[in-house]
């Protein structure tokens, strides 16, 4: 094998900027509306050259089981036109199972560093249908910026938002087992909705890259603080640190607040970091461009154009 470097490469994180559940699907899925962005939170993974497959993780909890680094590297190595291999090592930053996509980003990104290890392109249409069979939110990533987000989360159209959008993250230190699989459980009929308000939130970013934070609703709000009631007191002190728009990321536990500028957003976080102090992890962020340029990526299946 030729000495190829050792490299790493940023996985981040991301919010949703409002959700809506159309119904349940045949196939057990539900139908989705929603639009991701990308935000400067970030895990790294390093890559290096091995003729087996190893991955490390710097979190002991994602080296007991088998995670989606390990499982996208073992589905890269089948799309490799040769067998090769790679030892990554994950450094984890972003929240477990916090409604932030970490693991789903891990996996596009395990994708994107094995195609520069082994000097190969798995191919645009084949590198989607495998990040989708991963997990619903992880073809977002391998484009990453801003996008709307419909079918089970796989299906992408790119949007533009401007990155003086500014978010405090706060990530409560709680844990719902399989949490993604039971809160889609807990929802009902009472929860879907017809995906108006993420519509007009596309219209908004696509006339002027700017959120309408009036917009930021998500289906998951009803069925969380049923399941977590003491989670009030999380948003509670959002609302007393002057957060100004607060909304729910994925299906949680994550709240964040969308500020104008990241002076206040760092006023508010410190004030949230002394009053929470060890309940949650707050962070200042803000929305990152696309790793590929708009124009490089082709959507499948986009269903904005001119049927609308
Ligand atoms: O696709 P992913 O592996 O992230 O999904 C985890 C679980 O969440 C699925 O098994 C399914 O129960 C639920 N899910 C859903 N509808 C979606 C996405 C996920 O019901 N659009």
């Amino acid at each position: 094998m030729s000495a190829q470097a050792t490299f790493a490469l940023p996985a981040p994180a991301k919010l949703n900027l409002g959700l809506e559940i159309l119904g349940k699907r045949g196939d057990g899925y539900h139908e989705l509306s929603t639009i991701f962005v990308a935000v400067s939170l970030f895990d790294t993974l390093e890559f290096a050259p091995s003729t087996a497959t190893i991955v490390h993780s710097s979190n002991p909890e994602l080296e007991r089981k088998p995670n989606l680094v390990q499982k996208a590297l073992l589905t890269a190595r089948r799309l490799a036109p040769s067998k090769v291999g790679a030892r990554i090592t994950l450094h984890k930053r972003i929240p477990l199972a916090a409604g932030l996509g970490g693991a789903s980003s891990d996996a596009a990104t395990t994708f994107m560093g094995c195609q520069r290890l082994w000097n190969t392109d798995f191919g645009f249409e084949q590198l989607l249908k495998a990040a989708a069979e991963l997990g619903s939110d992880v073809p977002f990533f391998l484009r990453g910026g801003c996008a709307f987000g419909q079918g089970r989360g796989e299906l992408l159209k790119p949007l533009t938002i401007t990155t003086e959008t500014w978010f405090v993250l706060v990530s409560p230190n709680i844990v719902i087992q399989d949490k993604t699989a039971t809160l889609f459980r807990d929802l009902t009929a009472a929860d879907y909705s017809r995906g108006d308000r993420i519509s007009q939130q596309v219209r908004s970013l696509e006339r002027s890259g700017t959120l309408d934070t009036s917009l930021l609703v998500n289906a998951f709000t009803r069925p969380l603080f049923e399941r977590l009631p003491a989670l009030e007191t999380i948003v509670d002190a959002m609302k007393d640190a002057g957060a100004a728009h607060i909304a729910l990321t994925g299906a949680g536990p994550t709240h964040y607040s969308v500020e104008i500028d990241p002076e206040r957003a760092s006023r508010v976080a410190d004030h949230l970091r002394g009053v929470l102090g060890n309940r949650a992890r707050v962070e200042v962020v803000q929305a990152i461009p696309p790793r590929v340029p708009h124009e490089n990526w082709r959507a499948p299946n986009d269903t904005s154009s001119s049927k609308k």
